[in-house]
C-alpha cells in the first residue's frame, strides 16, 4: 500500500521566503502574548515567530513568511506538518469519536499492535503498553511506578545531562538545575552520575581496569560512567539503597545530541541485571524514527526493561505519552498508571498512519541519508571553522558543538539561531552549556529542503564568526 502523497509533494516550498522578520502582525501578537501569558512562555523570546499554519518541513508566520522547519516542534513532527495522509485518519476519527477512556476501541487496540510491531525484538511480541496522561513527563511517572512495584525499592538512578520532564518524579531525573532550583525536595535518593561525554574526558590509559563490563569499549568516559553506575549499586558505602531503576535517554537531548560509546547500553544492561533493577529507556525525543531506526536503542542492540515515548508517536502533533514494558513487569492491577487522557482515538490514528507513512516512503533510510548528508555539511565547515569542535548525531537528530578559546560558547549558538530565522531556517540549541547548535528536522525533509537548508545555516554561521572575530 501507498501512503500518498510522496514526501516531495507535502510542503508549501523547497525554500525559505521571508522578509524582515518579524513582521507586524507577528509583532503585535507577541505584544499581546507578554501582555497576557505566563512569564513562563520560554520559545517565543528565542525565536519571535507567530504561527499561522505550516506544511512537512515548512512554516508560514502571520505575515506570509515561510521558514524551513528544521525544529519540528521539538521533535514531535517527525511526518512534517499536516501531513495530509495522517490527517485525512485523524479527521474521520474526531467526527467518530475521541474521548475513550481506556475502553477498547479499533484504533487503541490497532495502535498497540502496531508499536509491538516496529518495538526493538527483545521486546516485539513480549510487551504491553500503558498510557497515563497525554505528556512524556507522565509516561516517565509511569515507568518510576513500574520499577517501585516490581522491585520493592525506591531509589533512582539517571546521568548528568539527562532531560526526563518536569512532573515531580520526572524533575527529580531530570538533571538541569535551571528545572528544579526552587522546587524541592523531589523524590527521595534520586542520584546522577556521569554520562559519557566527549567534551568531559574521562580517564586515559588502561581503562579496562576499571571499566565493569566485559566487552569493554575501550571508552575512558564510558568505564567512568559505568564504574560509578555500578557503585551506585555495589558499593557498600554508595550513598543509598540499590536504585530500583536506570533511566537513560540512547542519545541525551536537551543535555547536547550527546551519543554515547558503543559499550555504554550494553554495559548499563549487564548492571541493571546483576542487580535486579528495571533499565528503562527514555525514548521520547529519541523515538519513532528521529535517528533512523524506529528507537535508538536499536543502533546499540540492546533491549530495554521499558521505554518511554510521547513527542511523535501521535503522528499529527496531537499529545499522547505511553510506555512499552516487557510483559513479565506488568504486575500492577487496575489502576496502576492512570489519567483521565489515558489515550486520545484521533492520536491513535495518527499514529497508526505515521506508522504507515514511514514505512511506506521508507522514511527511516532517508532519515539515515540525509541526516549524514546534513552532517558532513557541518563537518566540511568545521575544516575552516575551528569553533566547531564536535558534530554528532544519528538519522534526523543532530548536534554541533561551538567553543571560543576552549570554552563553550552558548552566545555564539544564539547569534547562529538568530541569524537563521532572520535568513528563514528555524534551528534550536541544547547542551549543558546551551552551546550545541541542535538540529531535528522532520524526516520528510527532502534532499533539496537539505541542501537549501544548510546552506543558509552555514553562510549563517560564516556570517557570525566573521562579526564574532572582528
Ligand atoms: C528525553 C525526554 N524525556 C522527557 C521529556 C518530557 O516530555 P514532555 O515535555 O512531553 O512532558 C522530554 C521533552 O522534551 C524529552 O526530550
Amino acid at each position: 500500500m501507498v501512503a500518498n502523497p510522496p514526501i516531495d509533494e507535502i510542503h508549501f516550498s523547497m525554500e525559505p521566503d521571508v522578509e524582515n522578520v518579524p513582521g507586524p502582525r507577528t509583532e503585535q501578537l507577541l505584544e499581546r502574548q507578554q501582555e497576557i501569558d505566563s512569564n513562563a512562555v520560554a520559545y517565543p523570546r528565542r525565536i519571535p515567530v507567530a504561527l499561522k499554519d505550516a506544511k512537512g518541513a515548512t512554516i508560514r508566520d502571520v505575515d506570509g513568511n515561510t521558514f524551513l522547519d528544521f525544529f519540528a516542534g521539538i521533535g514531535v513532527l517527525n511526518v512534517g506538518h499536516s501531513n495530509p495522509y495522517v490527517l485525512d485518519g485523524v479527521h474521520e476519527q474526531l467526527d467518530e469519536i475521541t474521548h475513550t477512556v481506556d475502553f477498547p476501541t479499533e484504533a487503541r487496540i490497532e495502535f498497540i499492535e502496531r508499536l509491538n510491531d516496529i518495538a526493538p525484538d527483545g521486546l516485539a511480541g513480549k510487551s504491553k503498553v500503558v498510557f497515563g496522561g497525554p505528556s512524556g513527563s507522565d509516561a516517565i511517572e509511569g515507568s518510576i511506578k513500574l520499577a517501585k512495584h516490581n522491585t520493592g525499592r525506591h531509589g533512582l538512578l539517571a546521568f548528568e545531562g539527562s532531560y526526563h520532564g518536569t512532573t515531580a518524579g520526572a524533575l527529580s531525573l531530570t538533571a538541569g538545575k535551571a528545572y528544579k532550583e526552587g522546587y524541592g525536595p523531589l523524590l527521595a535518593d534520586a542520584v546522577h552520575v556521569p554520562f559519557p561525554y566527549s567534551s568531559e574526558p574521562g580517564p586515559s590509559g588502561d581503562v579496562e581496569t576499571f571499566c565493569p563490563s566485559e566487552n569493554c569499549c575501550q571508552d575512558g568516559t564510558c568505564a567512568r560512567a559505568l564504574d560509578a553506575v555500578q557503585r551506585k549499586f555495589e558499593g557498600s558505602y554508595g550513598g543509598h539503597e540499590s536504585p530500583a531503576g536506570i533511566w537513560v535517554e540512547p542519545i541525551q537531548g536537551e543535555g547536547g545530541v550527546v551519543v554515547p560509546p558503543a559499550g555504554f547500553l550494553e554495559g548499563l544492561r549487564d548492571i541493571a541485571d546483576d542487580n535486579d533493577a528495571l533499565l528503562i529507556f527514555d525514548e521520547i525525543q529519541t523515538g519513532f524514527g528521529r535517528t533512523g531506526e524506529w528507537f535508538a536503542a536499536e543502533h546499540w542492540d540492546v533491549t530495554p526493561d521499558a521505554m518511554t515515548m510521547a513527542k511523535g508517536i501521535g503522528g499529527s502533533g496531537l499529545p499522547i505519552g505511553a510506555m512499552m514494558y516487557h510483559e513479565r513487569y506488568d504486575t500492577w492491577g487496575p489502576g496502576g498508571h492512570v489519567g483521565t487522557f489515558r489515550g486520545n482515538a484521533p492520536a491513535f490514528v495518527g499514529g497508526i498512519r505515521a506508522i504507515e507513512y514511514i514505512e511506506s516512503h521508507d522514511l527511516l533510510a532517508h532519515a539515515r541519508e540525509v541526516g549524514s548528508y546534513i552532517r558532513s555539511r557541518f563537518r566540511e565547515l568545521a575544516e575552516e571553522a575551528p569553533e566547531i569542535t564536535d558534530v554528532r548525531g544519528k538519522g534526523q537528530f543532530t548536534g554541533v558543538e561551538f567553543e571560543v578559546d576552549g570554552e563553550p560558547s552558548k552566545s555564539l549558538v544564539e547569534a547562529i539561531q538568530r541569524e537563521c530565522y532572520h535568513r528563514g531556517v528555524l534551528v534550536w540549541y541544547a547542551g549543558r552549556h546551551k552551546s550545541v547548535l541542535r538540529l531535528l528536522p522532520p524526516l520528510v525533509l527532502t534532499q533539496q529542503q537539505a541542501e537549501v537548508g544548510m546552506d543558509i545555516i552555514t553562510d549563517s554561521i560564516r556570517g557570525v564568526l566573521a562579526d564574532h572575530d572582528r
